[in-house]
Order: structure tokens, then C-alpha cells, then sequence
């Protein structure tokens, strides 16, 4: 079984890793990239979204999408990321230049598939999908799930005491998705933390004879030398290859089904998790070795 996916995202180095991840597996069908303001500024994470698929020779669309939050003033990671997103690692040219209107792009994708088959991997702030229901819910709602990397539970945030960067980055967005009801899993630090890549990845990773392989190893290595307050530095989380690791493999997660809001607060308390009234499955137990695995075997495999 093959299932067909929209990757939405804001690369941002765990963002190409997972993306390189979702493209070798034969467990996923990438539809295309859509892209978004967060971690860097949209025409970076647009133009890095046609970089990866430049590298892992994939020729779907990259399709640009909001360039700031839904109400608020945008907020970048590039003390994590470095200025051009990829932590300096240069990555070939996009071969095709990318289309606009992620949001219009999402809806006629899902309307030209079955409903119920296409599932949204959400990589960055939910400002595309906060649009696609405000502009075309009928279209967001032929989604199978949505599948996103956001927020903390029980764990300290990034960005905040308990706020996470993709939800405090566009709040106002990620409450209104999950006021929608969809299907929605969300992959939290708490799981993310978990798995965790160190200089054994990287060495093997860049011994191999694969261009894609060294590459990855080249942008978790540049992960190792940002700043991401508290973190251990001798290994980084790779929050959003969970996602692609959640999406193939889901009996590696543990999931709990929780109520919960997100806090509007002004910037940085903003974006915490609270309980409240929208039904969201949560993951938050993973086997961290064998997620790990899973994803090395991915990033080396042809
Ligand atoms: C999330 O924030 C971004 O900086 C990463 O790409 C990831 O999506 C982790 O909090
Ligand atoms: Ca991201």
C-alpha cells in the first residue's frame, strides 16, 4: 500500500531530511511540496524545497504558500537553521521554477484524488491549512489525515517555557485547524526529542557513495552547530522526520488521544498546548532506536 501525500513545509534542515526521507520510501507518494514562511522567509523555503528534490533527482511540483502568519508578525529560527535555512550545506539548483498558490494547488489535488486517500504532512507553522478551510473547506475536508510536527505536552517547549516554534509561530493557524475537526495526529517534541541523530549517523551517512546520503549527513552535522536553547550537543532531535517515520511506520509511536487548544498569547507564550475542547490523536511514546533505524535505512537506501 502506497499512500499519496502532500508534504507542507518550511525547509529548514530537519524539514530536507524529512523530505529526503519521505522521497526513498516506497511506503509514501509524494505528490508535491508546498511551501511556507517559518523557519526563513518564504522565497528561501521555496527555493530550498526546489533544492531537495534537485538532489534526490524528484521532479513533483513545489508550489509557494503564505509568506507570514495569519495575524501575527513572522518569527524565524535562523539561529537553528542559518540564514539560508540549510545550515550553509549547498544543494543544487531547483530544476523547474516552483508555482504559486499552494492553497489553490491543495484543493485541486484533492478534488483530482478519491476522497478519503491523500494524507497532508505538515512540516511548519499551519498557515496553508489554516487557508485551505478558510478559502476551500469542502476540498480540506477530502483529507484522509493530517500528520504534523507541533507543540510540547509534558515537555518544555523551544521556543518558550512550553511553546513549540511551529505552534508559536503561526497560533492563530494551528487553532483554527484544530477547530476543524479533521483528522489530525500531532508529533510532539516529547516524541521528537527521542529520536535523536549523533556523530555515528554522520559518519556513516557521509561514507556513503550516494550524493543524497552525504548531503543528509552534511545538513545533520550543520544541525550539531546550532543553537536550540537546552538541547544535548552531541546529538540533535530530528523533530520532523518523525512525521515521515510516524506516517510509515506507526507501530513504532505510541498515541493518546487528547482535548486541547493552543494558546494565543503574544509571541513566544503563544502556541503552548492547553487542554481544551478539540479532539487531537497525540503521539507520545516512540521507540527511539528503532525509529532511528528506520530512518537511516531510508536515507541510505538508493
Ligand atoms: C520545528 O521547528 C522548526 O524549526 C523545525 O523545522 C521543526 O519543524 C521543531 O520545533
Ligand atoms: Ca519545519
Amino acid at each position: 500500500m502506497t499512500t499519496p501525500v502532500i508534504i507542507d513545509t518550511d525547509p529548514g534542515i530537519d524539514d530536507a531530511v524529512a523530505i529526503l526521507c519521505a522521497l526513498k520510501s516506497s511506503a509514501l507518494r509524494v505528490l508535491g511540496l508546498t511551501t511556507v514562511a517559518g523557519n526563513i522567509p518564504l522565497a528561501r523555503t521555496t527555493e530550498n524545497a526546489g533544492r531537495i528534490l534537485a538532489l534526490a533527482g524528484a521532479d513533483m511540483p513545489v508550489v509557494s504558500g503564505a509568506d507570514r502568519p495569519l495575524v501575527r508578525a513572522p518569527f524565524a529560527a535562523t539561529d537553528v537553521h542559518g540564514g539560508d535555512g540549510l545550515g550553509g550545506v549547498a544543494l543544487p539548483p531547483p530544476r523547474a521554477p516552483a508555482r504559486t498558490d499552494a492553497v489553490g494547488w491543495i484543493a485541486r489535488t484533492l478534488r483530482d484524488h478519491p476522497e478519503g486517500q491523500i494524507d497532508l504532512l505538515v512540516l511548519g507553522p499551519m498557515t496553508n491549512i489554516a487557508l485551505l478551510l478558510r478559502e476551500d473547506e469542502d476540498a480540506a475536508r477530502r483529507v484522509r489525515r493530517i500528520v504534523a510536527m507541533g507543540g510540547a505536552i509534558a515537555e518544555p517547549g523551544n521556543v518558550g517555557p512550553r511553546a513549540e516554534f511551529n505552534m508559536a509561530a503561526d497560533p492563530e493557524a494551528a487553532e483554527a485547524v484544530f477547530a476543524a475537526g479533521l483528522r489530525l495526529t500531532l508529533i510532539p517534541l516529547d516524541v521528537t526529542r527521542k529520536v535523536r541523530a549523533g556523530p555515528c549517523e554522520v559518519a556513516e551517512l557521509a561514507a556513503s557513495l550516494r550524493e543524497d546520503a552525504r548531503a543528509a549527513a552534511a545538513l545533520i552535522e550543520a544541525y550539531f552547530q546550532s543553537t536550540d536553547g537546552g538541547e544535548i550537543p552531541a546529538s540533535r532531535p530530528l523533530h520532523d522526520p518523525c512525521v515521515m517515520l510516524f506516517e510509515e511506520a506507526p507501530a513504532l509511536f505510541g498515541c493518546e488521544d487528547m482535548h486541547l487548544s493552543v494558546d494565543l498569547s503574544p509571541p513566544r507564550a503563544g502556541g503552548a498546548l492547553l487542554e481544551g475542547p478539540h479532539p487531537v490523536r497525540v503521539a507520545r511514546r516512540v521507540d527511539g532506536s528503532r525509529a532511528l533505524a528506520l530512518l537511516m535505512e531510508r536515507l541510505m537506501a538508493p
